[in-house]
């Protein structure tokens, strides 16, 4: 019996192979510039990331091509039934029978369930029948024991590769990992910053104007003067920085000291646990040029009077907190 030659038919798959390919193509100039490592999370602050405009176009680019597919699939359907439509008719003309080709997708589709044609349902029927419902003897679909078989060489694999041969690490090591290279990065991290020791036994105080912006800065940052008073006269916490009498002795080193150390069981913090050393110098400094500046209604005096003549072993003697 003659049959159309169905070489006829406009052939759309060349076209969506395009596509698909150009998909791909532009996947792959993407995929490498989202993986490139930016020290700040995107989470963090979306807008102004530096990647925000890439991941943008990236994701209009994606949403234009998935549209566009879908279209393209739709309009590609459309034609088929018209191409068909006309077949038909073309057949009925010539008075042949009508063989529609089978497209390369319902081989693919009946090749994957692989489930016995209804016209054929009696070669499995097991003969079992209730209320017209009848039993058949399918077999599993292919892609069910595709599944199941490759999760079975996939337990192979898996268990030498993490359990026999320990080529991959298993979770917990692969957290330890992780910490690992966190803390080498934060190592690496500290290495390019400038290290600043200061030495407490060699502080001389200088009224360098940078020292003292910055001490400023640090005092009215770091609440001190919640306790001191904003201009270091003290309030009912702490005591009257302005003045000559010392609770913890009034030289450089032992200003230093006190703030770095704090006196902990008196209410005064131990800044030196959350300030750099250069911020506990310049804010040392600071409280040190405070001297004099006799403040209105400043607290009155606690412990004694600091001679800078003098200035070792008494003071340190009357060091607290420690
Ligand atoms: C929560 C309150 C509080 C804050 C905040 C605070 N201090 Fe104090 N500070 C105190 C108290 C209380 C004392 C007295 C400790 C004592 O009696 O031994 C003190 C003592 C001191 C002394 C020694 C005074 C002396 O007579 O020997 C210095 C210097 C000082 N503070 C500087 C600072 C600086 C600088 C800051 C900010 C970085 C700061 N303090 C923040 C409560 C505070």
């Amino acid at each position: 019996m003659p049959t159309i030659d169905m070489k006829s038919r406009t052939d759309f798959r060349p076209m969506l192979r395009k596509a698909v390919m150009m998909f791909f193509l532009v996947l792959s100039a993407v995929v490498p510039a989202l993986a490139q490592e930016t020290p700040k999370s995107f989470m963090d602050d979306p807008i102004n990331h530096p990647m925000a405009p890439l991941y943008l176009v990236t994701a209009l680019l994606f949403i234009t091509l998935i549209l566009v597919i879908i279209v393209a699939i739709y309009m590609l359907r459309i034609l088929n039934t018209f191409v068909e439509q006309a077949e038909k008719e073309r057949a009925k003309k010539l008075g042949i029978t009508y063989a529609p080709s089978v497209s390369w997708w319902t081989k693919f589709w009946d090749e994957f369930n692989a489930a016995v044609p209804v016209a054929k349902e009696q070669d499995i029927d097991t003969g079992h029948e209730y209320d017209g419902i009848r039993e058949l003897d399918n077999h599993l679909p292919p892609w069910w024991k595709g599944i199941l078989y490759g999760s079975m060489v996939w337990a192979v694999i898996y268990l030498f590769a993490y359990h026999v041969i320990g080529s991959l690490p298993l979770s917990g090591a692969e957290y330890e990992n992780e910490l690992a290279t966190a803390a080498e990065q934060v190592r690496a991290y500290r290495a390019t910053q400038p290290v600043t020791v200061i030495d407490e036994n060699a502080l001389t105080y200088s009224s360098d104007a940078a020292i003292l912006s910055n001490g400023q800065k640090v005092f009215i940052s770091n609440n001190c003067q919640q306790c001191h008073r904003q201009d270091g006269g003290g309030n009912a916490i702490g005591p009257n920085l302005t003045d000559t009498y010392w609770i913890h002795g009034g030289s450089i080193k032992n200003i230093f000291q006190t703030i770095k150390n704090g006196v902990v069981e008196k209410g005064m913090p131990a800044w030196g646990k959350v300030m750099s050393p250069t911020d506990v110098r310049d804010v040392a400094f600071y409280v040190m040029s405070l001297q004099g500046s006799n403040p209105k209604e400043a607290k009155a005096p606690q412990g004694t009077l600091y001679a800078p003549e003098t200035p070792t072993a008494p003071a340190d003697s009357t060091m607290g907190g420690k």
